[in-house]
């Protein structure tokens, strides 16, 4: 068997700093720099910040992870960088220190997907066989994929509208909670009932596996709004029912649009049937726990990536550089950084993805 490669990930497509070295399916070292105190004040990512942090701190970053891996460049195989989709000043900065690092070492370069990072997560940790589905949940993205090979997706169907950890982070701002804000509905919720409030289950009764999250936001103040209304205020215990009702509500769209997803790739008749799971979302227990669930019904493995591996990191990014590069592909210093990049080419662009075409 041919000797694993040594790959450099670098990624910073959003407001994490990435960079990670990996061997074979042995993360040897993976650094995040968080951005969340930057942009605390305005509550959202602001692309201009986000930039200037990453490539102020890339450098750092790769040599942080090149001394933990106890590692010099020279010792590297490959460098795998994030070339989008994501915000484009970010995605440049990665991109152009790639490029740097290349021109200097002669190394191979690869240009990964970030979504595609995130797909092939659980070939790194769990070594799954192809075909299996993925559903990727986080700030940004929701998506149902069959992950065929390392450049083979189908999108069953995703969100219209906005992910659900942005739902979660409006909701914890509507309830004066902290950000993020999916770990405070989580924590907030464990004392309420989620039967307190009716909210919305977009599209539920509707065919396919598209979801949408903004009504539901939108229900959320009103709901709020009606409980401030009629006492003045809101109580630790309103906020507890709220959270919990909030997230019952996400679980269900979830868990019905799995079992959908589940039975069209079921119907391709996988050798191995799996289900995995990545991004913020996915930390969830509430969620975790009804999707595990349903795959145990329907006798099909369930797998969620530890927390470090589904949220944002580069790790992933090499982990999909090395698949990508054992499949001959190899781009040279002409990489450019693409905003929108949809894993399936084939499928039809999602609500929201705008004039230059499909985001993701
Ligand atoms: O994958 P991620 O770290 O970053 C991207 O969005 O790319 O996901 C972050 C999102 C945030 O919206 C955060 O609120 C949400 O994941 N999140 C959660 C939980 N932990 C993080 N949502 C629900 N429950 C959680 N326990
Ligand atoms: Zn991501």
């Amino acid at each position: 068997m041919a000797q694993a490669l040594t790959i450099l990930g670098i990624e910073s497509s959003c407001d994490d700093t990435a960079a990670a070295i990996v061997c074979g399916h042995e993360v040897l070292s993976s650094v995040v720099y968080g951005q969340t105190a930057l942009h605390a004040d305005f509550g959202g990512v602001v692309p201009e910040v986000a930039a200037r942090a990453h490539a102020e701190k890339l450098d750092h970053c790769i040599e942080e992870a090149l001394a933990a891996a106890k590692l010099t460049l020279a010792e590297v195989d490959a460098i795998a960088v994030t070339a989008g989709p994501g915000l484009i000043g970010g995605v440049l900065s990665g991109v152009m220190c790639a490029k740097g690092l290349v021109a200097a070492t002669g190394l191979p370069l690869i240009g990964v997907n970030h979504l595609a990072g995130h797909a092939l997560t659980p070939r790194l940790t769990d070594q799954v066989a192809y075909p299996y589905l993925m559903l990727l949940v986080s700030g940004g993205h929701c998506q149902f994929l069959i992950v065929a090979g390392p450049d083979q997706y189908q999108r069953l169907g995703g969100t219209i509208d906005d992910a659900p950890g942005e739902a979660f982070d409006k909701t914890a701002r509507i309830l004066g909670l902290a950000q993020p804000g999916g770990p405070a509905v989580e924590t907030a919720g464990t004392d309420g009932d989620p039967k307190a409030f009716d909210l919305p289950r977009p599209l539920l009764n509707q065919s396919g596996c598209d979801m949408s999250f903004s009504g539901l936001k939108t229900a959320m103040l009103r709901a709020r709004d009606s409980v401030i209304a009629a006492q003045g205020g809101l109580t630790r215990q309103d906020q507890a029912d709220l959270s919990a009702s909030f997230q019952a509500a996400v679980a269900d769209v979830l868990v019905e649009k799995t079992r959908r997803a589940l039975a069209i790739y079921l119907a391709i008749n996988p050798a191995k049937p799996c289900f995995a799971i990545a991004g913020g979302v996915a930390a969830n227990k509430v969620i975790r726990a009804r999707l595990m669930q349903l795959c145990a019904g329907s006798g099909t493995e369930f797998i969620a990536p530890p927390l470090a591996l589904c949220t944002d990191n580069a790790a992933m990014i090499a982990y999909a550089g090395a698949e990508l590069l054992a499949c001959g592909q190899r781009d040279d210093l002409s990489l450019s950084a693409r905003p929108r990049w949809p894993l399936d080419k084939s499928a039809t662009p999602m609500l929201g993805s705008g004039k230059k075409g499909a985001k993701a």
